[in-house]
């Protein structure tokens, strides 16, 4: 979604803010601009664009003299279009009337007509059609002298969610950044700081950084940096260092960083397992979890919440709660959860799933479950995020930036994750250390087997060429199976722009089975497990129909080739593990369906990597 940068310091400030907004390019957005100083200037320098960083860089050169001296401070902001389209005008930085205020703003306003109405009143005049704008013209009104006071006494007035920076004529080489609900990240240097949503934008220059919290307004000048609530008392955050490089948000000789992502898999995996198994005892160490046996033996449901592919990993880690611990469980769509007061029992226990942490619905049910009393955990990739710093307890998946839109990485190491919770959890109630040990160690050959899926590239992608000009495809599966099924459809419409859909394999008879003929093809993943003869006959209903079938089966199992017309294969393992090179072949068949058809695939169109707004 939007992303925020802001500098300020004696290096280049429009050439710091340019790459610092490329870095968060891969977030989704539409178009993008800057707020510079000249010192002496009166008024601020913006430039703006409806397009890319490269055009906003294009405008910069054409634009900015060469002979100013721009330094000191200046925010820059990619704007993903949510009031307003997205034109140059409604671009943000957004400025006061008297051009002497900047504001970006990631977050939506939802009282901004209310505050327009008053701001046009008292003689403010608005040139974009965007919620943000307001944000400018409130600081003007409140400004006296003191740009921290001012911003202050601004987002008092603001309902909704924010994360902004400012800056002004009037305090040279000062940044005033400020959240509620939206991420804002302080990068600290001896001599300059950088304001961000995104610790991306800020590793080039310094790995040590504070995460600030809702209420927290940060002022930054140089080096210093002083952070204060909203009743203006200072506050003390401790700082993180961040423990990856720039060369993880590189592309490292792939196309794409979702076929790099994809074949960080295994490694990814493995980083998610180490210290973690025990296979003497059967079970799994997550110490992280802060619960002891007794806690999780008394957890009468499991209420898992989440968004998109992790909502579908979430399924997946239903079935396992169900399976290893026979805990009840169930998988909830987190903006649903949050607006239809959702029971929740005593001991019960909430699993939030987000690879970003900042998913603006998954946060709100997980302030629905703590307000309610449940123990909330979260699963979630980016350290330092919203949603493992409120739930407080959980589980990083240590999987490494994810940069491509389309999660890749991140659904199996959350399947993965869940699996070890899962394991944890059964061992405190009916899962024996016999069965518990045979887990462990199936889990510990899931690099091995990821690892060969990726093997078989080469074979996906002749395949996924085959079937890239199709308009429509379907994806049907059973018991674990299904949310593989959801999500190889998720994967391959969000990158390719096909039609795809995810069904039950017994649903597909209850109605979308009408819409197949030979230019649907069905993508049918089908190991040789329990449900595999029920499953092919759901396979040859639609060989009647005359749809292409690709099968992705058990390697060596040559039954199914009978069946289907394409054969995508993964390697035998136990029913529970199989999602994960299920659904690895299922990004690499969308991934090479996308490349054929020309989609820009790390950023499709509409999408956001975080999605901050409800
Ligand atoms: C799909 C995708 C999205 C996210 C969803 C939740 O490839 O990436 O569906 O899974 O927006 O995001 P997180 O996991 O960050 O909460």
């Amino acid at each position: 979604m939007c992303g925020i940068v802001g500098y300020t310091g004696q290096a280049d400030v429009g050439g710091i803010l340019v790459s610092g907004l490329r870095r968060l390019e891969y977030r989704g957005y539409d178009s993008a601009g800057v707020a510079l100083y000249a010192d002496g200037d009166s008024e601020l320098t913006v430039v703006k664009t409806s397009g890319k960083i490269v055009d906003l860089e294009a405008s910069m050169q054409a634009e900015l003299p060469e002979s100013k001296p721009f330094s000191s401070m200046g925010i820059g902001h990619t704007r993903w279009a949510t009031h307003g389209a997205p034109t140059q005008i409604n671009a943000h930085p957004h400025s006061s009337d008297n051009k002497e205020i900047a504001v970006v703003h990631n977050g939506i306003i939802e009282n901004y007509a209310d505050l327009k109405a008053h701001l046009i009143a008292d003689g403010c005049t608005f040139n974009s059609e965007t919620d943000s704008e307001v944000i400018a013209h409130l600081v003007q009104q409140c400004y006296q002298g003191d740009l921290r006071a001012a911003v202050t006494a601004a987002v008092k007035k603001l309902t909704g969610t924010y994360g902004i920076a400012v800056i002004s004529t009037k305090h040279p080489g000062t940044i005033v950044a400020a959240r509620s609900g939206s991420p804002i990240v302080v990068g600290l240097q001896d001599d300059e700081t950088i304001v961000a949503s995104d610790v991306s934008a800020i590793v080039s220059r310094t790995k040590q950084v504070i995460f600030l919290n809702d209420g927290d307004i940060v002022t930054a000048t140089g080096g210093d940096v002083e952070i204060t609530s909203m009743s203006s008392t200072t506050v003390t955050r401790e700082s993180t260092l961040i423990d990856w490089d720039v060369d993880e948000i590189e592309k490292g000789g792939y196309d794409h960083f979702m076929l790099k992502e994809i074949h960080e898999q295994p490694a990814a995996i493995a980083t998610g397992l180490r210290g973690r198994l025990d296979e003497t005892e059967g079970t799994v160490r997550l110490g992280g979890l802060r619960m002891t046996p007794m806690d999780m033996a008394r957890v009468p449901r499991m209420i898992l919440a989440a968004c998109g592919t992790s909502y579908y990993a979430g399924m997946v880690g239903k079935y396992y709660f169900e399976d290893f611990a026979g805990i009840p469980a169930d998988i909830q769509q987190a903006a649903e959860f949050r607006y239809r007061n959702p029971i929740i029992e005593p001991n019960a226990c909430m699993v939030a799933i987000s690879q970003s942490g900042e998913t603006a619905d998954t946060l709100a049910a997980v302030r629905e479950g703590l307000m309610k009393g449940a123990t909330v955990l979260g699963i979630c990739n980016v350290v330092g995020s919203t949603i493992a710093r409120e739930t407080g307890r959980g589980v990083y998946l240590h999987a490494g930036p994810e940069i491509g839109v389309a999660s890749t990485k991140a659904f199996s190491c959350q399947v993965t994750v869940l699996a070890e919770m899962a394991i944890m959890f059964g061992r405190t109630r009916r899962l024996s250390a016999s069965v518990g040990r045979e887990m462990v160690r199936e889990l510990a050959r899931l690099p091995d087997i990821a690892a060969a899926v990726l093997e078989r590239e080469a074979e996906i992608k002749v395949i996924a060429e085959k079937y890239a000009a199709a308009e429509d495809a379907f994806f049907i599966g059973r018991g674990y199976m299904f949310p593989a099924a959801l999500e190889g459809a998720l994967k391959l419409k969000e990158i390719s722009y096909m039609h795809a859909e995810g069904y039950h394999a017994a649903e597909l008879k209850h109605g979308p089975i009408a819409l197949l003929d030979e230019d649907v093809p069905v993508i049918v993943p089908v190991p040789d497990l329990p449900d595999k003869e029920k499953t092919i006959g759901n396979m040859q209903e639609c060989r009647a129909r005359k749809s292409p079938v690709i099968a992705i089966a058990t390697e060596g199992d040559k039954e199914i080739d009978a069946y289907c017309d394409d054969v995508i294969r993964v390697p035998r393992c136990q029913e529970f593990i199989a999602p994960i090179p299920v659904v690895i072949a299922e990004q690499l068949f969308a991934y090479y369906v996308a490349k054929a058809r020309g989609c820009e695939i790390d950023q499709p169109r509409n999408l956001a990597k975080s999605v901050t707004v409800e």
